[in-house]
């Protein structure tokens, strides 16, 4: 039997992000250059946004590339934009019969001309589907778009459409690129790596975190539903006591 027969289907996590980690080394780990890790990283991907999908998970946030990963040697970057190219080649059929909706956060502008042009042709294309929406992070670090928000708020109060006294945190999430998409009940982390990685910084405030061992191409639809299990079985206090929320 699945683990996702088992699942509370009244406690489906709205938006589950994953760090999807471990890719290069299990390639290593199969003798193999690092890219055939992200390509059979990609099979993985596909798994989750199937579970995903089945279970009525409304967001799901893949962290694909990193403002930070940007630094990796060259043959690496542009073999992860090729696959990048060639994922939304191969599946926009597919996610548009499932019904998924595609989007992006990050800084867009940095990834190559040829990839935006796709990756916008891709969400235009899907942009009246009403399912699972697809949340790529690519180019993307939390530090970056914490500044940036910054900056919208100054210019803001600069230009005298705010004052400072009306900052708060609902204001301050409209200015991420997050902005419409609540904040993750579900954090994912594969490989083992107990480490955050400049990733949804504030939006993560209350997310339940889940560590698998598994490398990321490793990653399987049951080790997805084994995640929300997991997730299932926590008690969410946010500051409170476990007798006021039973209560
Ligand atoms: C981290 O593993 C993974 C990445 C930096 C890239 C993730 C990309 C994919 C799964 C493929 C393309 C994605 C989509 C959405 C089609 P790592 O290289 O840091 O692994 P390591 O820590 O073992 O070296």
């Amino acid at each position: 039997m699945s683990t996702k027969e088992i699942l509370n289907k009244n406690n489906i996590p709205s938006h589950v992000a994953i760090i999807m980690d471990g890719n290069g080394r299990w390639a290593a780990k199969h003798g193999k250059a690092r890219i055939f890790g992200h390509e059979q990283g990609v099979e993985s991907v596909r798994a989750a946004v199937e579970a995903a999908g089945e279970i009525g998970v409304k967001y799901l946030t893949l962290y694909a590339f990193s403002t930070e990963n940007w630094g990796r040697p060259t043959e690496e970057v542009n073999a992860l934009m090729g696959l990048l190219i060639q994922a939304i080649e191969n599946e926009t059929e597919k996610l548009n019969k499932n019904n998924v909706k595609l989007g992006v956060i990050g800084n867009i502008e940095m990834l190559p001309a040829v990839v935006k042009g796709k990756l916008m042709n891709c969400i235009n294309n899907l942009k009246s589907n009403t399912g699972l929406n697809l949340i790529l992070a690519l180019s993307y670090s939390s530090k970056w778009e914490i500044i940036n928000a910054v900056k919208n708020i100054a210019a803001s109060v600069k230009n005298g459409e705010i004052k400072t006294d009306q900052i708060n945190e609902r204001l301050f999430e409209n200015c991420l690129t997050t902005r419409g998409i609540p904040d993750p009940e579900l954090l994912i982390r594969t490989s083992g790596e107990y480490r955050i990685s400049n990733f949804m910084l504030w939006q993560i405030a209350y997310s339940e975190f889940y560590f698998p061992e598994k490398l990321w191409p490793d990653f399987t639809k049951e080790d997805f539903f084994e995640a929300i299990n997991n997730y299932q079985k926590r008690e969410r206090r946010f500051g409170k006591t476990s007798e006021q929320i039973e209560g």
